[in-house]
């Protein structure tokens, strides 16, 4: 039975607590944070559960196995070093920090002391991106010509990070691991509508070696609420919209050719088709590979390394906006500094 201290129970801390707390393979024996209120809650929800202030009583307790956080970004990286040097295993929300040097040295950290490092892209545990990598991977969809996503919503302003370390950061877990190749360069713009200059607007262009593009669109300035990724194949293409209840993917066998003689182009458009998938919560199965990674010392889907590979996508793209959309171009080991 693996022991679990979690630090941070805000708003996304209680989703985090509830999946540990219902998985037979462990306990949540501490929960901390910093507000009263908050722990007021813990109490009430979870009577069992130590209740704490602060973080040092869960990573300075020689009990505790694995620690959650789940504290705003630009605390992850103090907290999760301190976590790993103190021999804990470690699961950290995303994205893994607000830079790249810091990100390098938790992976490293984690490498060093042999213990799980593994960051909350909860998409990557999500039946429905599952499926359609199962899509992409058997071939069915063909060559990945483009992949295009837009995510906005009237989103909460953080005050410690813009909206492509909250929002395109999901995007580019999912691109990452839907697509076999590695970003070459981002061209990206974005605005900030309040006075401290973190963009709540920002547009990401991602270039690669082959014939392939993609495009994120985040904004926490949107009357509505749309969460929808484009997939171009050179088979077929899918249309993945999260904010459909059940119907989320859908792939269209529609197409275009171009015709040997002219420089004309022959369109197909065929039938779509609704593919089932796995329904279970997302969370519940994150929480299931952090366990089992621990256990048997296997790397987790959701890694160290591939938050790095997003860290650095995510530097890159603010690089550029600062440089009003100049085209930054990535080195392909995102270790090196
Ligand atoms: N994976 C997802 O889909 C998803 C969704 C939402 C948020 N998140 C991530 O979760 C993290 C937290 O976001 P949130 O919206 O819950 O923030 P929040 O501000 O609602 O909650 C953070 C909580 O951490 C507490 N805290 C801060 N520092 C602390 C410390 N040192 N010790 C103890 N408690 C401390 C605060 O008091 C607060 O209650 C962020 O990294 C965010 O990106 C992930």
């Amino acid at each position: 039975m693996l022991n679990i201290g979690v630090i941070g129970f805000g708003y996304w801390g209680p989703n985090l607590v509830r999946n540990f707390v219902s998985n037979e393979k462990c306990s949540v024996k501490m929960v901390a944070d910093k507000n009263p209120e908050r722990l007021k809650l813990v109490k009430k929800l979870y009577p069992s559960v130590n209740a704490v202030s602060g973080e040092d009583k869960i990573i300075g307790n020689p009990g505790i196995d694995a620690v959650i956080i789940a504290t705003p970004i630009s605390t992850h990286y103090a907290l999760a070093k301190k976590a790993l040097l103190a021999g804990k295993h470690v699961l950290v929300e995303k994205p893994i920090t607000n830079s790249k040097k810091h990100a390098i040295e938790l992976v490293r950290l984690a490498r060093k002391y042999k213990k799980i490092l593994l960051v909350d892209h909860i998409f990557l545990y999500h039946g429905a991106v599952n499926k359609i990598k199962e899509l992409i991977d058997k071939g069915d969809i063909g060559e990945i010509e483009y992949f295009d996503s837009i995510r906005v919503n009237l989103g909460l302003f953080q005050q410690d990070s813009s909206v492509i370390w909250d929002l395109a950061v999901h995007d580019l877990s999912i691109l990452d691991y839907l697509i076999n190749e590695k970003v070459k360069s981002v061209i990206a713009t974005g605005i900030s509508h309040t006075k401290n200059s973190i963009e709540n607007i920002a547009y990401l262009t991602l270039k690669f070696k082959s014939n392939r593009i993609a495009h994120i669109n985040s904004s926490w300035t949107s009357p509505v609420k749309i969460r929808q990724i484009l997939i171009g194949g050179t088979k077929k293409m899918i249309v993945y919209n999260d904010v459909e209840p059940t119907e989320k993917i859908k792939v269209y066998d529609t197409g275009y050719t171009m015709q040997r003689e002219k420089a004309l182009v022959d369109y197909r458009i065929g039938d779509v088709y609704i593919p089932k998938f796995d329904q279970s919560e997302a969370l519940a199965n994150l929480t299931k590979d952090f366990i089992r990674s621990i256990l048997t010392g296997a790397s987790p889907v959701s890694n160290g390394e591939r938050a790095l590979t997003i860290i650095n996508i995510l530097e890159g793209a603010q690089a550029s906006i600062k440089a009003n959309g100049k085209e930054v171009f990535l080195h392909e080991n995102a270790e090196h500094k």
